[in-house]
């Protein structure tokens, strides 16, 4: 038995989980700064910092608590290494380099968006690897064929802007506050997707690659020839027809992605993934491959998700001694 202790602070979100196993989550304590950054429209990184410096401690004292588990019977130390804001992503490695020096257990370093994609294996008890998984998030927009727990290749990536934050900007021009990817979600609801025309983006030859900051910058042409028109916008109709574009081109791209690798397992991972259109535009399009997807609250930002990543990892002896570094870039496929 494997009992790992699992810590994320990549972004705003402060966590530690116990999970055993890899997919037995014992507990799951997140700390967000969501109210600290609406005000600022989006994470600043130095406040983030200071943040997750106040929070690192208890969170992981409460982690240890719900799951009943001391200290002491932990094996491992889990840690979010990369990819993240430097200074972020720091705090959880000091954190995670003190407890494992101090309970002489090994450190597994994990990368954020394999986690992002371990998410699945948490309520999905028979999913396996071979199947292919769009991992969009606030910094990511990937599709990726998932070979074996940590063996990853990359078949298309965003260009510009990742999906989460196209989601966040544009919500920032309708005025709906930080994050955006709930709100235009919620307010898109009430609107007419077919209602204004925003072009899916798409390369030519091959590639599966996406870019986002087209849509974006269209959707504010949009509100500032209205305004210098004097007319009002309806917001619901933008935002739903904003999320509609979106979320067709992400799955145009994962079903091709999924057909070329003869694959008929398919998973959405990160934030985005919890946008109820992308879902529905995918449960509607699945044909006859099986389609998975975590709950929300293992969507977003989390440590069991590192958790379960971390345990795949130490099968694979991935281990990290003190010298560990936080990395603010990393390819998820490095070697
Ligand atoms: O994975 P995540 O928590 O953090 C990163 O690693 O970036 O993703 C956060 C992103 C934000 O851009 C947020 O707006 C987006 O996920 N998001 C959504 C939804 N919920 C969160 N985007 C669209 N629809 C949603 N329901
Ligand atoms: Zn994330």
């Amino acid at each position: 038995m494997a009992l790992i202790l699992a810590i994320e602070s990549s972004c705003d979100e402060t966590a530690a989980s116990v999970v055993r196993d890899g997919r037995d989550v014992l507990s799951n304590v997140i700390s967000t700064q969501i109210e600290t950054h609406k005000k600022f429209g989006g994470v600043v990184p130095e406040v983030a910092s200071r943040k997750h410096l106040e929070a690192i401690n208890p969170v992981i004292d409460q982690a240890l608590s719900d799951a009943g588990v001391s200290k002491e019977e932990l094996d491992y130390i889990a840690v979010t290494y990369a990819p993240g804001l430097i200074g972020a992503l720091l705090v959880g490695v000091s954190a995670a380099k003190a407890l494992s020096l101090a309970l002489d257990i090994p450190l597994i370093p994990v990368h954020h968006i394999r986690g992002h994609i371990c998410a699945n294996f948490i309520e999905h008890p028979n999913l396996e690897p071979p199947f292919v998984c769009l991992v969009a998030s606030g910094g990511h927009s990937h599709i990726v064929y998932v070979k074996d727990y940590t063996e990853f290749e990359v078949l298309g990536q965003t260009r510009d802007d990742a999906a989460g934050e196209a989601f966040d900007k544009v919500a920032r021009v309708l005025g709906l506050g930080y994050p955006g990817g709930p709100k235009i979600d919620s307010l898109s609801k009430e609107g007419n997707e077919n209602a204004v025309w925003f072009k899916k983006v798409k390369f030519g030859g091959d590639s599966l690659d996406f870019s986002f900051s087209g849509i974006k910058t269209a959707v504010i042409n949009y509100c500032h020839n209205a305004e210098q028109h004097g007319e009002e916008i309806n917001k619901a109709d933008v935002a739903a027809s904003f999320q509609k574009s979106v979320c067709e081109v992400m799955v145009d791209n994962l079903l091709e992605a999924a057909q070329r690798k003869g694959c008929k397992k398919i998973c959405l991972a990160g934030g985005v993934a919890c946008n109820s259109r992308l879902r529905k535009e995918l449960e509607a399009r699945k044909g006859e491959n099986e389609i998975f997807y975590p709950s929300p609250i293992f969507c977003t930002d989390n440590a069991a998700m590192i958790g379960c990543s971390a345990y795949y990892e130490s099968l694979a002896s991935n281990f990290a001694d003190l010298s560990l570094n936080a990395t603010a870039y990393l390819e998820i496929d490095f070697k």
